[in-house]
């Protein structure tokens, strides 16, 4: 007979640690950096300002941003080896596994690897934030038998990622939509992905390793890999006047509804009102309505029907397409605002860090005899 002992399947309910980096209030639908609401970050700052918070704690006055800026532009380029990897990877690999993989090897070239210093982690950090999108834009060029283009140094961090992908800068209203999407994924408290980058820099591994593995977490659907899921269902759907029947055809066989529901939020998402508020930007923008329109018969019968709202990957989906980004991107996009988040957790569990090694409830059975080959 095995012993009783509570288990809480999924870590449901459970506090694995403190953290200082985010909160989550599902009470209210709300979410704080350091403190900040993520709405206002999003109206009053950009996505670099978030990562020097997310990093140091406070936002940063204009000295200290230049300068964060400066560091991060200094390193974007590929060396010629990560550059010939990415070359070599098959044309059809998803770019999850593309970006995974280039980190990987980035870890290898890097001077510092072994290096798990508080200083030497953020410079590393630094160096992953501003190599990953030059890397991901790399990727999918080369995947539809186009040449990388060069970072460029004069151009700020989103303008440069557009500019990587398709080789001209949008309107300043796409790029406003990128960057606070790139504001909202940025961070999440204790999701899959940064428990796996804390799991790993817990057993006193590299940042490299640790953001490698919370890559790997983000790609499942039911993670990150869900902003890509959802514009797969979108596209599903022929036209808004029928998402409703094709949504009830779903229930019928009781599927999943990606970009719904959420281990945390169980009354609504709190980033989802201000990415909707740019995907809608979006629309007007490209001037095409499908999307939103479909979108909108989907939350409100999943909500009349199931009470279940969307979450932040439900809005940001189309947002993305809409900017004009092959569907297997979103995930790498994500990774490369999360990249922020997951090193804030790596240093914080370095700082005060204890092996995570939780207990499991043996089911198996119980202990018996080898019964030598020859006997079996
Ligand atoms: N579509 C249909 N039903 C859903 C649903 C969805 N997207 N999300 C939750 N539910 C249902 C579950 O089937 C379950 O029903 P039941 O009680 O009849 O079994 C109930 O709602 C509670 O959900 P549960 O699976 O316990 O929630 P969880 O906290 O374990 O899972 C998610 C949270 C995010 C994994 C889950 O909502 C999901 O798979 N969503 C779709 C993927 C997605 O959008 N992921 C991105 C998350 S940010």
């Amino acid at each position: 007979m095995s012993e009783a002992v509570e288990v809480r399947k999924g870590l449901v309910g459970v506090y694995a640690d403190d953290s200082s980096v985010s909160k989550v209030m599902p009470e209210t639908n709300s979410l704080t950096y350091r403190g900040y609401a993520v709405q206002d970050l999003c109206e009053l700052s950009n996505f670099e300002e978030v990562a020097y918070l997310l990093w140091h704690g406070e936002l940063p006055n204009a000295a200290q941003l230049a300068a964060f800026q400066a560091e991060e532009r200094a390193n974007r380029a590929l060396s010629p080896a990560t550059l010939r990897v990415l070359r070599e990877f098959p044309r059809n690999a998803h770019p999850m596994d593309m970006i995974r993989t280039a980190i990987s090897f980035m870890g290898m070239e890097d001077p510092e690897v072994a290096d798990v210093s508080d200083a030497a982690q953020r410079r590393k950090a630094m160096r992953i934030l501003a190599k990953a999108p030059s890397a991901v834009a790399a990727a999918n060029r080369l995947s539809k038998g186009l040449e990388p283009i060069a970072p460029d140094a004069a151009l700020p961090f989103c303008e440069n990622f557009f500019n990587m992908v398709f080789g001209s800068v949008p309107k300043p209203e796409v790029i406003k939509a990128f960057d606070v999407s790139m504001i909202l994924y940025a961070e999440h408290t204790f999701n899959a992905s940064t428990f796996a980058a804390r799991v790993v820099t817990s057993t006193m591994a590299d940042m490299h390793g640790a953001i490698v593995g919370g890559i790997a977490a983000l790609k499942g659907p039911l993670h990150g890999g869900a902003n890509e899921a959802v514009m797969h269902m979108l596209s599903e759907i022929p036209s808004p006047d029928v998402a409703e029947a094709w949504l009830r055809q779903r229930f019928d066989h009781k599927a999943l509804v990606m970009g719904f529901g959420h281990r945390v939020y169980k009354s609504g998402d709190s980033r989802v009102p201000t990415m909707k508020k740019y995907a809608e930007i979006m629309a007007e923008v490209v001037g095409d309505r499908r999307w939103m329109n479909t979108s909108a018969v989907l939350a409100r019968v999943m909500l009349a029907e199931k009470n279940i709202h969307p979450n932040l990957d439900f809005p940001a989906g189309p947002a993305y397409f809409l900017m004009g980004f092959d569907i297997p991107m979103f995930t790498p996009i994500f990774v490369c605002s999360r990249i922020t988040g997951w090193a804030a957790h790596v240093l914080e569990q370095g700082a005060d860090n204890r092996l995570i090694r939780p207990l499991s409830h043996y089911t198996g059975r119980e202990q018996r005899s080898v019964v030598p080959m020859s006997a079996r």
